[in-house]
């Protein structure tokens, strides 16, 4: 299997940070899903005037990819702003769990240059399983 090619997610996962609609929190976040077919999926955040009705930019993606018919992810990229890169929030990293193994790779990075990578194994460890 090909290495991930880590500069095309990144500017994927930053040309949806620019769609994110957040005008409650003004925190836009951007994710590029590489799916196993090496097809890229965006998604940014969607939030809304009830709040709960948000969605994060990470199940955007998934759920758009799921739509689109693919189930099977190796990586995703979340582009967050501020000096510390976000990590994927614990409802996203069980959606994610529920498409992919712990060895999914995450890289959540931001426009001021701090950048983290982990596995959804370490963020979410003994992930939810129904079988
Ligand atoms: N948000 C994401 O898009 N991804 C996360 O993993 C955490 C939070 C969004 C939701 C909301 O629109 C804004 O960031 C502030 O919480």
């Amino acid at each position: 299997m090909s290495s991930v090619d880590w500069p095309a997610l990144k500017s994927a996962a930053l040309a949806a940070q620019g769609r994110a609609y957040a005008p409650y929190s003004d925190y836009q976040v951007g994710a590029a899903l590489l799916a196993g077919s090496g097809e890229v999926v965006t998604g940014c955040n969607v939030e809304n005037a009830t709040y709960g009705a948000a969605c994060c930019a990470e199940r955007t993606a998934v759920f758009t990819a799921v739509a689109q018919g693919l189930t099977s992810f190796r990586a995703i990229a979340v582009a967050t702003g501020g000096p510390e890169a976000g990590t994927p929030c614990g409802i996203c990293r069980q959606v994610l769990a529920e498409f992919s193994d712990g060895a999914l790779e995450v890289l959540c990075f931001t426009d001021e240059g701090a950048e983290a990578r982990y596995t959804l194994a370490q963020l979410l460890p003994h992930a939810f399983r129904l079988k």
